[in-house]
């Protein structure tokens, strides 16, 4: 056990994983509570949070499952309070929860558009008004937001609206940074390349090849210059060194985990 997070409330939304083995929030989540904070651990699938409550249970560290959906304000409203009712605040706000939706402009209709916003981009609206409301009350904290490279670049599929809405994310984290850096409030965002997490199992290969995963493993690991995807901790590894104090002067930064995908002109 580290102790960059020593005495620090985390929040983590979509802290579990939509299959078995490592999503990104579900490391960083363990990763989180490994350095010692008290982890908040949110999910709309509220047995999947509580999988990873049990991992860093038994590791010995402080967690709690909640169920909430980050798209619904009601459910935030009642999630911020309800981690401030248990661990007394919040000091860092990690944002994950996203999806991926294949379809360029004339595939997608508008429901589909709009749900894509909702579970990429407004829940970070939501949540991260929320949070800094009471963030303000303790003088700071730090938030995280997720991207992809999707919103950077072409990765070698069509996904207009998550293109749309990872791309927001760097400029939200931005203005948030700007917005709150005299009163000690840090944003950052974390933007994931290819990685290996259940997500490319659950649906990505239904979306993209046809249900055949190890063709998309192999279509993923060929389109990156290191020669493989990354892994979920990989990602946790920048967040929680943008949470930590080893980061207290970095904020509206971006950090690209990517093995040097966006390194290059194509993607293909
Ligand atoms: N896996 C990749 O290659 C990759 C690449 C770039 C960015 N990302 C981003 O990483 C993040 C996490 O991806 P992952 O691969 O770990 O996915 P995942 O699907 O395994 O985990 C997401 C979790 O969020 C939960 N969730 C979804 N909607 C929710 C809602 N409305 N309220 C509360 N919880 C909700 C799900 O139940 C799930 O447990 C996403 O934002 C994704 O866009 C992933």
């Amino acid at each position: 056990m580290g102790k960059r997070m020593e005495g620090k409330v985390v929040l983590v939304s979509g802290a579990g994983s939509i299959g078995s083995g490592w999503g990104n929030g579900k490391a960083s989540a363990v990763l989180f509570a490994r350095e010692g904070g008290k982890v908040f651990a949110v999910d709309r699938n509220l047995n999947s949070a509580r999988v990873t409550q049990t991992i860093i249970e038994n590791e010995g560290g402080r967690c709690l499952a909640y169920e909430a959906d980050v798209t619904d304000p009601e459910s935030v409203d009642a999630m911020v309070n309800q981690c401030c009712q248990e661990f007394g605040q919040v000091d860092v706000l990690y944002n994950n929860v996203g999806a991926a939706l294949a379809g360029g402009i004339m595939e997608l209709d508008e429901a589909a558009w709009d749900d894509q916003m909702n579970v990429n981009l407004k829940h970070v609206f939501l949540v991260t008004r929320k949070v800094i409301a009471q963030m303000l009350r303790f003088k700071g904290g730090s938030i995280i937001n997720i991207g992809s490279t999707s919103g950077l670049t072409f990765t070698g599929q069509q996904q207009i609206a998550y293109q749309t809405a990872k791309a927001a994310i760097s400029r939200f984290s931005q203005s948030v940074a700007l917005e709150f850096a005299s009163r000690g409030i840090r944003c950052n965002t974390v933007i994931p390349g290819q990685m290996d997490t259940p997500m490319v199992h659950a649906y990505l290969a239904g979306q993209q090849t046809g249900g055949d995963v190890e063709a998309l493993i192999s279509k993923r690991n060929a389109r990156i210059p290191m020669g493989f995807m990354g892994t979920a901790w990989d990602v946790a590894n920048a967040v929680v060194f943008l949470a930590s104090d080893e980061a207290r002067y970095v904020t509206g930064a971006e950090i690209v985990v990517d093995g040097g995908m966006t390194l290059k002109c194509t993607s293909e």
